[in-house]
């Protein structure tokens, strides 16, 4: 029996409550900055291997194009945290859902994170990842909030700064939602205040 139809109606509007609004970086941008990232990349890690760790899932979208851009022997593994906090705002409380599949110890290792927001969750992985003894850890983040920020953190690479707001697109999800779209672009209603989640 086919969904009925109003019901079905009903759940995509209370989903779109916060729709997708302006667009914050377009798709040319974006795979323009990521060349320019692995060309950088690739010039720093000169004459060795580098070990390039995901946080999933935001961060699968560009992580895969930048691979592509870098032109150094690469190892790729992910990780995957979950934050505890209210819906936009993580706590820096962090639980590993997936651990690293292979040590890291004496490697460089480049965490490759979709958007930096508060910088709990990142401050937590780079002290878990510290204790495993890398020879270097690096961080690259596609968007940074600079107005968010409660840690300062050393991020090596950083694709864009962005104001504050919510965003969704090549990879950033609301509530699951949106990842495939091919630019960034900011939320319309409910997140910007903090309503909905970021995870
Ligand atoms: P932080 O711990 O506050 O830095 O939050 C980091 C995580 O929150 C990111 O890895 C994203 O998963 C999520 N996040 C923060 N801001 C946004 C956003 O604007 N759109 C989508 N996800 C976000
Ligand atoms: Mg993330």
């Amino acid at each position: 029996m086919p969904f009925p139809r109003l019901t079905r109606l009903a759940v995509v509007e209370l989903r779109t409550a916060a729709s997708v609004g302006q667009v914050v970086v377009e798709e040319d941008q974006l795979q323009h900055r990521v060349a320019e990232l692995g060309a950088e990349i690739s010039r720093d890690y000169e004459g060795r291997d580098l070990f390039m760790m995901g946080v999933l899932k935001g961060a699968v979208f560009f992580l895969a194009d930048l691979m592509r851009e870098v032109h150094v022997p690469c190892e790729l593994d992910f990780m995957a945290v979950s934050s505890y906090g209210s819906l936009t705002d993580s706590s820096g409380v962090v639980r590993i859902l997936k651990d690293l599949d292979s040590s890291i110890e004496g490697k460089d290792v480049l965490i490759v994170e979709d958007i930096v927001d508060s910088g709990l969750t990142l401050n937590y992985l780079l002290r878990n990842l510290r204790g495993r003894g890398p020879r270097s850890l690096e961080v690259c983040a596609l968007l940074v909030k600079p107005a968010r920020r409660k840690i300062e953190l050393p991020i090596r690479y950083v694709g864009f700064e962005i104001p504050n707001r919510f965003v969704v697109g090549y990879g950033l999800d609301l509530d699951q939602r949106h990842r495939n779209l091919p630019y960034v672009a900011a939320i319309d209603g409910d997140a910007g205040d903090g309503q909905l989640h970021a995870a």
